[in-house]
């Protein structure tokens, strides 16, 4: 019999198949079991008949428990009431390994507890959802690239100077000698890109971020493009082109994912060129501006109206209570939990929206947008929004000034809308070598290490640009994730390293 996995299991119906994977639930009835049976690909329910099994597959599935794991043989059925639109029903069961005490169980678990069990949890069904967005928009990533053609290429991990300031770098012995791990490829892409015109790296890249947020990893993935006689705005052009790619990918592909993650799709469908473009100067403007101070006071409202909602249902629950069967309770449990965890949430944001505006209404020109800015000036719009031209002082040693004004750099960002902030970080790049010279001594960067990077400039230098986007922010914000730890399958963070 060929291997068969539960995702194909719609175009079996009719066939006696075998399958293999974990137990993620059970429920008996009399002279029956139901199991749910997991594989990685998908879930389906199997139904076990004490008539028509044997007594060794009746005694097996009699004992097993939660991510036991076995072997089914059955015929498929078609049943559009059920997971993946069709049902097992069992000729025979056998039991690879009985689980004792699974120490994650249906109901509900705090995010810490589960992090700590993250090699466990990533069998369940909001992760399994998760990194399967991730992997589609991996897959997107390439396909876009490849299409137009970039070659994919690498830029070392280990190197020998930093490309994004010097607060965050990891440094390591390198026999005897000091070397650290790579913020960003991005100076081996211009390198590449004066080679091979218009590459891309994908590649982990390291931070030493030293604060918790809900958007900072201290390990992650940057896709770094770099196109040589690309001037700012053919970046921005790509940059567009990419994330409505991203994004209508996913929204084809990843149906079940995101309905699954409760994902609001008409915010990603809104995701189409162009989007607003606004200089720096303009988005401070608007950020200080009575517009934001509206847009918090209308969010203020709405997160007291969801307020009152919740607490309303939830001293209905509770008046209900002692007179429900356990099923049930069980339910009210676990809705109690999503109520509580969603009550903190607004608790937290209101107490935090009057300081956002106090920040923002005395933001001064010159100084970085925060976390909390980005998030107001993403409210102003549907779309994701780029902003572009900013203080040389904030961004990078490496980027060109603004002809027009020798106070701004050519950089821009993509800040993705509903509050998630910045997804993509780029430039123009200085292509001048006396200019390139003088912000290396200013950055206080040693320039041995950048005498390579120097070459660029003096054999044949020309305009060029490029971007890096943060993957797991992008999982993120396709995905409508709180927080950022559940992008990746295993985050590294300030506190945590294992497992
Ligand atoms: O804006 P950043 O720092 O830009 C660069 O590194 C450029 N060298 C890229 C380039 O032009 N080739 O980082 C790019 C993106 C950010 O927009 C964000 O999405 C993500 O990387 N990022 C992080 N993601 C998770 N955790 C962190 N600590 C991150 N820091 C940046
Ligand atoms: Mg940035």
């Amino acid at each position: 019999m060929k291997p068969i996995t539960i995702n194909s299991l719609r175009e079996e119906v009719g066939a006696t198949v075998t399958l293999k994977g974990w137990v993620q639930q059970k429920r008996a009835s009399k002279g029956l079991f139901f199991l749910v049976l997991r594989d990685g690909t998908g879930l389906v329910q199997c139904v076990v008949n004490q008539g028509t099994v044997d007594e060794s597959s009746w005694e097996d599935t009699t004992v097993a428990t939660q991510e036991t794991s076995l072997i089914v043989e059955g015929e498929v059925l078609a049943d559009e009431r059920q997971i993946g639109g069709v049902e097992i029903q069992v000729s025979k069961i056998e039991v690879i390994q009985i689980v004792e005490d699974y120490p994650i169980t249906p109901k509900p678990h705090g995010t810490e507890f589960l992090m700590d069990r993250r090699h466990l949890w990533l069998r369940s069904r909001r992760p399994w959802a998760v990194m399967r967005v991730r992997n589609r928009i991996i897959m997107s990533i390439h396909n876009f690239f490849q299409e137009r053609g970039f070659l994919q290429m690498d830029a070392p991990l280990l190197t020998k100077s930093a490309v994004e300031g010097t607060s965050t770098l990891f440094e390591i012995d390198y026999f005897g000698s000091s070397a650290y791990l790579t913020q960003s490829g991005q100076l081996h892409g211009e390198v590449l890109a004066m080679a091979f015109n218009k590459i891309y790296t994908f590649g982990p890249v390291f931070r030493a971020e030293k604060s918790k947020t809900r958007r900072h990893l201290t390990e992650f993935w940057m896709i770094e493009p770099e196109m040589a006689f690309y001037d700012l705005d053919m970046n921005m052009s790509l940059a567009e082109d990419f994330l409505v790619r991203i994004a209508s990918d996913a929204m084809r592909d990843c149906k079940e994912e995101l309905e699954l993650l409760g994902r609001n799709l008409d915010a990603l469908n809104r995701v189409q060129v162009p989007f607003p473009r606004l200089t720096y100067c303009d988005a401070v403007e608007l950020l200080r501006s009575d517009k934001t101070q509206g847009l918090v006071e209308a969010r203020q409202h709405e997160l007291l109206n969801e307020q009152s909602d919740l607490e309303r249902e939830r001293t209905e629950n509770r008046a209900n209570y002692a007179r429900l069967k356990e099923w049930k309770k069980r339910r009210i449990d676990a809705r109690e939990i999503e109520i509580n965890t969603r009550l903190d949430q607004i608790e937290e944001a209101l107490r935090n929206l009057p300081k956002w505006w106090k920040s923002a209404s005395a933001f001064e020109w010159g100084s970085d947008f925060g976390g909390s800015d980005e998030t107001l000036l993403t409210w102003h719009f549907e779309r994701p929004v780029i902003v572009h031209r900013y203080p040389e002082a904030v961004k990078a040693f490496y980027m060109k000034r603004d002809p027009e004004d020798d106070r701004l750099a050519l950089g821009m960002d993509v800040l993705a809308p509903e509050g998630f902030g910045e997804i993509i970080g780029g430039g123009q790049r200085a292509d001048d070598l006396a200019f390139l010279e003088a912000q290396v001594q200013r950055h206080d960067l040693p320039e041995e290490a950048f005498e390579w990077y120097f070459d660029l400039r003096r054999y044949g230098t020309v305009p060029h640009s490029g971007f890096g986007l943060g993957l797991e922010r992008t999982v993120a914000w396709v995905c409508g994730l709180e927080h950022i730890r559940e992008t990746i399958p295993f985050p590294r963070t300030l506190g945590r390293l294992v497992p």
